[in-house]
C-alpha cells in the first residue's frame, strides 16, 4: 500500500471514495512512524473534510489512532469510572466542580483534560493557577490520585493516541479541524484510550463553541456517542447552550474561584444547574445510585473531595491565587434589559486580555479574564458596572474592547431567543 492511493482512493475512488478498513489501518500506522508525510496526511485529511466519512470508516479510524498508543485499565479499582467531555465554550468550568462532586457521590472519574487554544479555555490552565498543582502524572501517579480523592484531572501522556496529537497539531495548520469525522474520531479515541467505562459528552452549541448551530452540534454528538458504544463505553450526550458564557467568570483563576463557590453551595445558577444535570447524567451511565448530587454540593462532601484531589496533585487547596494588576470596568450603556452578551465576544476578549494562548507553546496569564456583573435577562441601568476586565498590562484593554463591541444589546424587554441551557439529549 502507498500513501498516494490512499489519498486518490478518498479523493475520488469508485465507491465514492470510501477507505477500506486495511487502507484506515494502514495510514495511521505509517503516519505514526513517520512513513507517511505531514504533506500526504495533509491531503488526505483535506479529501476527508471534502468528502466526508461514513459511520464504518470513522468506527475504523477511531480503533486505528486507540492503536497506535496504549489503552489505559482501570478494572483494578473498586468502583465504576465515569467521565465526562466537553468540547469546549467560554466559562466552561464545569470539570472543575464536577469531577470531586461525582467523586463523592460513588463513582471513580479519570479525567484526562486539554490547555485552551484560540477564545475558548482549558481545563488545565484553569487548574494549574492553583500554586503547586501538577498537570502531568505517570499512571501510577494517576491511580494513587484516583484512590485518595476519588477523582483526577491531569494531561494525556504521550503514550495516548499518539496518532491523534501528531494529526491534530497538522489539522490545525491546514485548514482541516472542522470537519465532523475528524473531531468525533480525535475526541472518541482519546477517551476510549483513558479507559473509562462510562462518558457524558457536553456538546457545546452557539457562537462560543465549535458547533455554531443545533443541527451540526447534534450531528457530532450522534457520531460520538455510536462511537463510544460500539467501543463498549456506555456513551450519552447533552446538547448545551455557548451563545452566552457559562456563569460570571471567564479566565483561569477567576474560574477557580467560581467553582470553589460552587462546591461550597453557592455560585451562579447556570453553573450549579449544569453541574448537578451532567452528575447524574454521569452517575446514571456509571450505574451508581449513591448520593444525589445536590446534596453533595450542599453537605460539603464534594468540597472535601476537591480538597483531596487539589492536595494528592501537589496543589495547595487554601493558597491565594493569582490576580491580575490591572483591572477596568466597563459601565452598561443605558437602561434596560441586557438582551444578549455573545459568547464568543467575551471569550475573544478574555483571550486578548491574556488568558488564552495564540500558539500551543505560549504561556497564558492565570489572573486574566472577564468578570461578568448581568447576564442576558438581566434588568440593568445605564453607568452600572456590566463586566470587569482583569489583565497584567493596561496596554491590553484596548484590543478587548474591540473585541467586545457589539458583543452586547441592551433593549427594552427579553428577547427569548437565548437558547434553553440544555437544548437535548443523545442516546444511542
Ligand atoms: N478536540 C479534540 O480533541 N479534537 C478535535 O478534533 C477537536 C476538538
Amino acid at each position: 500500500m502507498d500513501a498516494i492511493e490512499v489519498i486518490r482512493a478518498k479523493r475520488d475512488g469508485a465507491r465514492r471514495g470510501e477507505l477500506s478498513t486495511g487502507q484506515i489501518d494502514w495510514v495511521i500506522d505509517a503516519y505514526t512512524r513517520g512513513e507517511v508525510a505531514d504533506e500526504q496526511m495533509s491531503a488526505l485529511a483535506m479529501a476527508i473534510l471534502l468528502n466526508g466519512m461514513n459511520r464504518r470508516e470513522i468506527a475504523d479510524w477511531t480503533q486505528a489512532m486507540i492503536r497506535s498508543g496504549e489503552r489505559m485499565d482501570w478494572s483494578m479499582l473498586d468502583r465504576p469510572t465515569a467521565d465526562k467531555h466537553s468540547t469546549g465554550g467560554v466559562g466552561d468550568k464545569i470539570t472543575l466542580p464536577l469531577a470531586p462532586l461525582v467523586a463523592a457521590c460513588g463513582a471513580y472519574v479519570p479525567q484526562l483534560s486539554g490547555r485552551g487554544l484560540g477564545h475558548t479555555g482549558g481545563t488545565l490552565d484553569k487548574m494549574e493557577s492553583i500554586p503547586g498543582w501538577l498537570a502531568s502524572l505517570s499512571n501510577d501517579q494517576m491511580l494513587h490520585v484516583l484512590r485518595e480523592a476519588g477523582a483526577v484531572v491531569c494531561a494525556a501522556g504521550s503514550g495516548l493516541a499518539p496518532a491523534d496529537k501528531k494529526l491534530y497539531a497538522l489539522r490545525d495548520v491546514t485548514g482541516t479541524v472542522e470537519s465532523i469525522p475528524l473531531i468525533a474520531s480525535s475526541i472518541m479515541s482519546k477517551k476510549i484510550a483513558e479507559g473509562t467505562g462510562s462518558l457524558v459528552l457536553d456538546v457545546k452549541v452557539g457562537s462560543g463553541a465549535f458547533m455554531k448551530t443545533t443541527e451540526t452540534a447534534r450531528e457530532l454528538a450522534e457520531t460520538m456517542v455510536a462511537l463510544g458504544t460500539d467501543a463498549g463505553v456506555r456513551t450519552v450526550a447533552l446538547l448545551t447552550a455557548m451563545d452566552r458564557p457559562l456563569g460570571r467568570a471567564v479566565g483561569n483563576a477567576l474560574e477557580v474561584e467560581e467553582s470553589v463557590e460552587v462546591l461550597a453551595g453557592g455560585g451562579p445558577s447556570d453553573v450549579v444547574e449544569l453541574t448537578v444535570r451532567l452528575a447524574r447524567e454521569m452517575l446514571e451511565a456509571a450505574g451508581v445510585s449513591g448520593k444525589d448530587p445536590e446534596r453533595a454540593l450542599k453537605d460539603g462532601s464534594a468540597m472535601d473531595a476537591w480538597r483531596r484531589m487539589i492536595s494528592a496533585q501537589g496543589g495547595d487547596p487554601d493558597g491565594l491565587l493569582p490576580r491580575a494588576a490591572e483591572t477596568m470596568v466597563v459601565e452598561v450603556p443605558e437602561s434596560g434589559v441586557l438582551t444578549r452578551l455573545d459568547a464568543y465576544a467575551v471569550g475573544l476578549a478574555a483571550w486578548r486580555l491574556g488568558a488564552g494562548r495564540a500558539r500551543k507553546e505560549d504561556p497564558v496569564s492565570f489572573g486574566a479574564g472577564v468578570m461578568l456583573h448581568a447576564k442576558p435577562g438581566d434588568v440593568v441601568r445605564a453607568g452600572q458596572p456590566l463586566m470587569t476586565l482583569h489583565a497584567d498590562e493596561t496596554s491590553r484593554f484596548e484590543r478587548a474592547l474591540e473585541a467586545l463591541a457589539g458583543g452586547y444589546e441592551v433593549g427594552q424587554a427579553s428577547s427569548g431567543d437565548l437558547l434553553p441551557l440544555v437544548i437535548d439529549r443523545i442516546t444511542a
